[in-house]
């Protein structure tokens, strides 16, 4: 599964050991340099576009996980009308459009947390984000809860840079109509 995706390691590594906020807009700038590159492009995301065809919900096409789990490159597959639900990441992460745009929506918890299984989120904004627009970073848990999507009627393909985790779990996901929050393991 990795072994069309060639990630500069040693860049990435540099990225995932530095603070939260200079990891971040390195991990912007690496991930808009590198959906530009016309090798990476054609070799691994054009072919991808074939493959999604059909295909019924989001996925990931590609991930290359370090081996200290330090980062995880990924590269997502968004068919038209597809999307996550709301949710946040145990890490910092950074994505950026290959091809087409998608739909992103922010939210920020009203609570103070106490309760649990219990978040009242509000939203604070949504943007399309293609190629142009450089890439939308999260930070890690309440700080980058998030849902993104495809509302368009084509294929959208975006190369996400995920930095070391802070805890145990891979995220929560949350149900705002019931004002729920649960933990997310990696399958
Ligand atoms: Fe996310």
């Amino acid at each position: 599964m990795t072994t069309l995706l060639t990630p500069d390691t040693i860049q990435l590594q540099k990225i995932s050991e530095l603070p939260t906020e200079l990891a971040l807009r390195q991990a912007a700038t690496f991930l808009s340099q590198l959906v530009k590159d016309s090798d990476f492009l054609e070799s691994l995301i054009l072919p991808l576009l074939e493959e999604a065809r059909g295909r019924g919900d989001w996925y990931v096409a590609y991930r290359h996980d370090s081996e200290d789990s330090s980062h995880s490159l990924q590269v997502f597959v968004w068919p038209p009308g597809t999307g996550t639900k709301i949710h946040d990441h145990s890490s910092w992460g950074a994505y950026c459009c290959a091809i087409g745009s998608v739909f992103e929506e922010r939210y920020e918890r009203l609570d103070d947390g106490s309760r649990p299984d219990h978040a009242r989120l509000k939203k604070v904004w949504q943007l399309s984000w293609s190629s142009e627009d450089g890439a939308s970073t999260v930070l890690p848990g309440d700080g980058g809860i998030h849902r993104v999507g495809n509302p368009d009627e084509s294929t959208a393909i975006s190369v996400h840079l995920y930095g070391p985790k802070i805890g145990e779990v891979d995220g929560r996901d949350y149900d705002p109509s019931r004002d729920y929050v649960c933990d997310r393991r990696e399958d």
